[in-house]
């Protein structure tokens, strides 16, 4: 039996990997992935190998999460429960597919993780491994093993000789996952969702308080929906997200803590910095307003919090998220144009907006005298007729 692991490098996957070889007596293939999580990949290849792993893959999947993946998200404006932009539930498809095509590679017939049996991050992996290859099969050791806790984890690593490196985020008191699209933080101190953490949680952002005195001014250039450009300066989709993090960051935007929804039923208390997707967020939404005909936006905003809640919940690869992708995409079309904003002390703001296929017309909107393109006396009629059901029902309530 040979297992294809989604291995991070850390002490869990470590420890999962280690309890694979032993419990299941099977080849372990390792696939660890560079999503832009900004963390060193070289440890990984020399670890794996010491638990004796003969298929190791290390994959830059960078551009792909951003164009693939965060890009068509950022295309529908989406945000789970009004403020999460999504930024792990967007990764995990990316990671299942990648799991499956190195499953067909290597031979294996069975996919593992270390997602915890509480989460959504289980759901994602699997619901995505199943769509993509129907046979498949799924270890999920936090949901088999009796190491249910931090000391116990240790223990078995102790006793395994697996070495407890004291890494970049290693030592956190939080569970954290990173990508380039943000960064989260769960448990420890935030299990009480009263609880405000420290300053110090904040790895990616600064301080709002503590961010510039002056605005920055940016410009951001799209096509087709997508960003392609910063000031001037065409960028790869990543690059674009990198960027953007950077920018946002030193000026305290894109800071999360909220208590949200799982899918599985329980309400979970996280802290998020999402700097260059909150920018994007406010930029998309700017050069759409001219550029999408108002149904067709206030459609968008309809569908939105379904297209978002399918991602949260792990069906990136339902044919209803696809059914709405297209859709999304169709509107994009003529999403084209450039958007101004102003970064300060953790705010983005509007700053202008302009596209060659701009809907938006002066010469119709002015307060000055419009030569007749818009005849105010058709305003009368127009508001006459909607009222007519408003007199005639208050005329009922009259009598
Ligand atoms: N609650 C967020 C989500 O479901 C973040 C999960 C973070 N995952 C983690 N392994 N800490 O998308
Ligand atoms: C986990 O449970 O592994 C992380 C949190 C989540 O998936 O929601």
């Amino acid at each position: 039996r040979k297992v294809v692991l989604a291995y991070s490098g850390g002490l869990d996957t470590s420890v999962i990997l280690k309890w694979l070889q032993d419990t299941y007596q099977c080849e372990v293939v390792t696939f660890t992935a560079d999503i832009g999580q900004g963390e060193e990949l070289d440890h990984v290849r020399p670890k794996a190998q010491q638990f004796g792993v003969k298929e190791i893959f290390i994959d830059d999947l960078r551009e792909e999460f951003a164009r693939d993946f965060v890009f068509p998200m950022f295309r529908a404006n989406a945000i789970y429960e009004g403020e999460y932009l999504l930024g792990t539930s967007i990764a995990r498809p990316l990671i299942a597919k990648r799991l499956v095509e190195i499953a067909k590679i290597t031979g294996a017939d069975t996919i593992s993780h270390g997602a915890t049996g509480k989460g959504n991050d289980q759901v994602r992996f699997e619901l995505g491994a199943y769509a993509l290859w129907p046979e498949i099969k799924v270890i999920a050791p936090w949901r088999e093993w009796d190491l249910n806790s931090r000391e116990k984890l240790l223990a078995y690593a102790a006793e395994h000789n697996i070495p407890i490196a004291k890494k970049k985020g290693g030592g956190s008191p939080y569970s954290m996952d990173a990508n380039s699209l943000h960064i989260s933080y769960e448990g420890g101190g935030l299990e009480d969702p009263w609880w405000c953490p420290p300053d110090d949680i904040w790895r990616w952002t600064k301080n709002p308080e503590d961010a510039p005195n002056e605005p920055e001014l940016i410009t951001i250039e799209y096509v087709k929906g997508d960003p392609v450009a910063i000031n001037g300066e065409k960028l790869s989709p990543h690059n674009i997200l990198a960027k953007l993090n950077e920018i946002a960051g030193k000026h305290g935007i894109g800071r999360l803590d909220i208590v949200e929804n799982r899918y599985v039923g329980m309400k979970s208390r996280g802290c998020y910095e999402t700097p260059g997707g909150t920018v994007l967020l406010k930029a998309h939404r700017a050069i759409e307003s001219l550029c999408l005909d108002r149904e067709v936006a206030h459609m968008k905003d309809e569908l939105m919090p379904r297209y978002a809640s399918l991602i949260y919940n792990g069906y990136w690869w339902s044919p209803e998220r696809k059914m709405l992708q297209t859709m999304i995409d169709a509107s994009q079309e003529r999403v084209n144009g450039e958007v101004r904003l102003k970064l300060y002390k953790g705010s983005v703001y509007n700053a202008g907006r302009r596209s060659p296929d701009s809907l938006f017309d002066a010469t119709i909107a002015t307060f000055e005298d419009d030569r007749g393109a818009y005849n105010q006396k058709d305003a009368e009629g127009f508001i006459r007729l909607n009222g007519l059901r408003l007199r005639t029902g208050a005329k009922r309530d009259q009598r």
